[in-house]
């Protein structure tokens, strides 16, 4: 099966935006746990903003030496040494150049010709090229790009030495099938390259980041740009966890595999919400607190009798440590059955019955019902110590 890489730009399009900068230590301590996901490139920053940028990037190149690392550059000769200066550590090196190339970010914001920036494309390239053997190019705002133009930027990054061609919706714009058929489009006018990699990067703004960036795998690409809990600019970045997941789950339909180690993901989560503070939305896809909770009673139920029933893939497979049963006023007797249990009751059916009564009332007041509610509740209605515990205590007279 033909694999996809992914590309982990956390520490460089997450990293940017508001909330998220982190420091050097902060940046090794992820970009670790990012060799241990299994990713195949990780951009660690953009060396001409700052010189601290320039050193955590050296410094991630020096500690993580499994997994090539990019650094970004736009194409201007002093952006392209300060990226060659801090990927001089790294064992394997990626320059990644970008040029904007829609003509409205041409006109207004870097008041260029097309002409001109077909040349500064070709010349940063080669300028790259002398010193680092990987380049990537990247066309901004590719997905607002006329497609004519775009197919020529592309041909001139070839001819220049890039051999990873990234076509990034820079503003989260695009739509699935659309995205898809610019990568056709261009593929079919470089005569399907051999050694040419053409790659996703997608933003978020009208929530489509993921499924653009599997219909542009759809359409022939093979590698994505992505970031943990989807991190970036604006609404974010494609989120890596669910790229992954989706290519797994749904492994017949796409064809592809990742290097992807799924049991680290809710790791790689968490890491990143203990390091920056920013927590992510309960609701969220894999790493959410309810990805893997229930509620509902015949959901609940559901799930008791065969997980399949209301979960696509088990928390333990994504690094979840386990599901949860949430006891609130839509929940049934089953689950609760079940969480007694877990508490060691082995209730009567008049006890569960009398326990579901005053579990339902505390919900209705309360929302949920906590742990030490259920406890209480328990111990209450069954006037005694759970069941466990008392053949504890009898086999120990
Ligand atoms: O969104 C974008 O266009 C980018 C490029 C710099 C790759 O982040
Ligand atoms: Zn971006």
């Amino acid at each position: 099966m033909d694999s996809v890489r992914i590309f982990d730009t956390t520490l460089r399009d997450g990293e940017q935006s508001p909330g998220f900068s982190m420091n050097t230590e902060e940046k090794i301590r992820m970009a670790r746990q990012l060799a241990a996901l299994g990713v195949d490139i990780i951009e660690a920053g953009f060396p001409i903003s700052s010189r601290g940028d320039l050193d955590a990037v050296q410094q991630v190149a020096r500690e993580v030496r499994t997994v090539p690392i990019a650094a970004l550059a736009r194409a201007k000769q002093q952006d392209v040494n300060a990226a060659i200066e801090a990927l001089e550590p790294a064992a394997a090196p990626r320059l990644h150049i970008f040029l904007a190339t829609s003509d409205l970010h041409l006109r207004v914001k870097l008041n260029m010709t097309r002409e001109q920036a077909l040349e500064a494309i070709s010349s940063m390239i080669r300028l790259g090229r002398n010193s680092v053997g990987e380049v990537e190019f990247s066309a901004e705002d590719a997905g607002r790009t006329d497609i004519g133009f775009l197919c020529q930027v592309c041909q001139v990054a070839v001819d220049a030495g890039a051999t990873i061609l990234n076509l990034p919706d820079t503003v989260g714009y695009a739509v699935p099938d659309e995205y898809g058929a610019m990568f056709e489009q261009v593929r079919a006018h470089l005569d399907d390259p051999q050694g040419i990699t053409l790659s996703a990067h997608c933003h978020d703004d009208l929530g489509l980041a993921v499924a653009n960036s599997l219909a542009a795998v759809r359409a022939g690409v093979r590698q994505i740009e992505c970031t943990v809990n989807g991190i970036g600019e604006r609404a974010g970045n494609a989120a890596l966890e669910e790229i992954a997941v989706a290519l797994a789950v749904r492994k017949e339909s796409f064809g592809v595999t990742t290097n992807i180690k799924l049991e680290e993901l809710f790791r790689s989560s968490r890491m990143l919400t203990e390091i920056t503070g920013a927590v992510v939305a309960p609701n969220k896809a894999v790493v959410g607190a309810n990805a893997f909770a229930h509620e509902a009673g015949i959901h609940q139920d559901g799930i008791i009798k065969n997980p399949l029933t209301y979960e696509i893939m088990s928390p333990e497979s994504v690094g979840v440590p386990s599901r949860s049963f949430v006891l609130g006023k839509h929940s049934g007797r089953n689950a609760l059955k079940v969480s007694l249990r877990t508490l060691g009751y082995e209730p009567s059916d008049e006890e569960l019955a009398e326990c579901y009564k005053r579990v339902t009332t505390l919900a209705d007041e309360a929302k949920q019902v906590r742990p030490r509610d259920l406890v209480a509740i328990a111990h209450e209605v069954m006037r005694r110590r759970p069941a466990a515990v008392a053949a504890e205590a009898s086999s120990a007279v």
